[in-house]
């Protein structure tokens, strides 16, 4: 029997309800899910590498959402290959993200052929929803109450003093 494996890469730099729509549209479609966090980008992360996954592993178990959550470094198609991946999942909020994600599908398809990238849709009422804008607000007093799980509000809490 054939098992599609997918794999949800990206920041999560803190994970947000948009990231979480997509997580709980994915683990309908596909056989398994891996949440892949990225390590060592070019960004310096408001959370370590460790922090987010935790966070994200908590949320999951609390959503009753069985998708495994790991860590990847270096090119996202030799951690697919690794993981046996054949599906590669993105979110598009809106026709602004499709250019870069456009990009970065055609180049991954030039590294890895045989992985498909497969982009979702998360409901619009998260299309201008984003990591940076959660940091950006929460950072300035503004209330961030039904864009990220409480955990996630909590470890801002605890990370900025707010
Ligand atoms: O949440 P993000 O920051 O939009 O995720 C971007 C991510 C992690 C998917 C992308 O930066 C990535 O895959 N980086 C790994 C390096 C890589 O494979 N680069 C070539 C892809 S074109």
């Amino acid at each position: 029997m054939r098992r599609i494996v997918a794999i949800y890469p990206g920041s999560f730099d803190p994970i947000t309800n948009g990231h979480l729509d997509i997580v709980q549209r994915a683990v309908r479609l596909f056989d398994e899910l891996i949440v892949a966090v990225l390590v060592n980008s070019d960004k310096a992360p408001l959370f370590s590498a460790q922090e987010r996954v935790d966070m994200i592993r908590t949320i999951l178990q609390q959503e009753a959402l069985s998708a495994r959550v790991d860590t990847f470094e270096g090119l996202l198609v030799t951690y697919a290959k690794k993981q046996k991946a054949q599906v590669i999942v993105r979110g598009i909020r809106a026709i602004s993200d499709y250019e870069y994600e456009l990009q970065m599908a055609l180049m991954n398809r030039r590294l890895g052929p045989a992985i498909e990238t497969v982009f979702m849709m998360p409901s619009e009422a998260y299309s201008y929803l984003s990591s940076r804008l959660v940091r950006e607000v929460f950072k300035f007093g503004g209330s961030i109450e039904g864009l990220v799980p409480s955990l996630v509000e909590q470890q801002l809490r605890a990370k900025l003093g707010k």
